[in-house]
């Protein structure tokens, strides 16, 4: 297949149909998706935000799965995966009444909607019931190799969006912190590679690999993301008395 300059894409939605134009928009291996599956834990109700095309969440117990994402195409996959996949742009508010999840969990799709993160988040805890979970895995900013590929006009980025930087830890502790809820923060390194690999031309591919390889190696130790699970407050009490 041809390559696609990213800069012809008009927005993510386009980006990640071109994406999920294959079989798989990522391949995990099994033991990152073992990972993913034992932190999300087996919910009844859970909502995946950006669920792609649904191989995480096809894999994650307590199925099916409610999904949202910005790209048809994604969506339809996820269906096919046995997740409720519908389409919505997060960044315009989460189309679901109060309180009827209980797990939220954002797998590498915060970065994607830097800076709308203010009018998430308050949806996100509108949604989730009291004691309930919010899952968050993201590129993690604290790992180098992972900050300079992602980082917006960077020489050697291959993120394919050019505005998808990867996040600090504390971004996102502070959110949660501020809506009163528990969180524990941990490294994780989850391996998984984009199956469409032609979104930059090879010739760009080439002249960055040299450097792309180099910092792999460096930092290849490091973990790669981070995630954080935060406990909504089991009641308004507890909630005034953590502020
Ligand atoms: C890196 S992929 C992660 C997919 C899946 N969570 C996974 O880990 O395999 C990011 C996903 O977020 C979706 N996305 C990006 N911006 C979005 C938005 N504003 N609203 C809803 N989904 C969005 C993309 O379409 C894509 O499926």
């Amino acid at each position: 297949m041809n390559s696609q300059l990213p800069e012809t894409f008009q927005n993510q939605g386009q980006l990640f149909d071109f994406l999920a134009s294959g079989d798989t928009l990522y391949e995990y291996d099994r033991e990152s998706l073992d990972k993913l599956a034992a932190i999300v834990a087996s919910p009844d109700a859970a909502l995946d935000i950006g669920c792609g095309d649904g191989v995480i969440g096809a894999h994650l117990a307590g199925t099916p799965h409610i999904g949202i994402d910005i790209s048809p195409r994604c969506a339809m996959g996820a269906r096919k995966r046995g997740i409720l996949a519908a389409v919505a742009d997060i960044s315009e508010g989460l189309p679901f009444d109060d309180g009827v999840f209980d797990t939220v969990y954002c797998i590498d799709v915060l970065h994607h909607i830097t800076p709308h993160w203010d009018a998430l988040f308050p949806e996100i805890d509108r949604v989730l019931r009291r004691g309930g979970t919010f899952v968050i895995v993201e590129p993690d900013a604290t790992n180098p190799f992972v900050r300079l590929t992602q980082a917006p006009d960077s020489p050697i980025r291959v993120a394919p969006w050019n505005d998808e930087p990867a996040i600090h830890p504390n971004d996102m502790a502070t959110r949660v912190k501020a809506l009163g809820y528990s969180y524990t923060l941990q490294p994780i390194d989850i391996s998984g590679a984009q199956t469409q690999r032609n979104v930059f031309p090879l010739w760009q591919r080439l002249l960055k690999a040299p450097f792309v390889l180099a910092l792999a190696y460096r930092y290849r130790n490091t973990p790669n993301k981070f995630c954080l699970i935060a406990t909504k407050p089991p009641s308004a009490e507890s909630l005034s008395s953590n502020s």
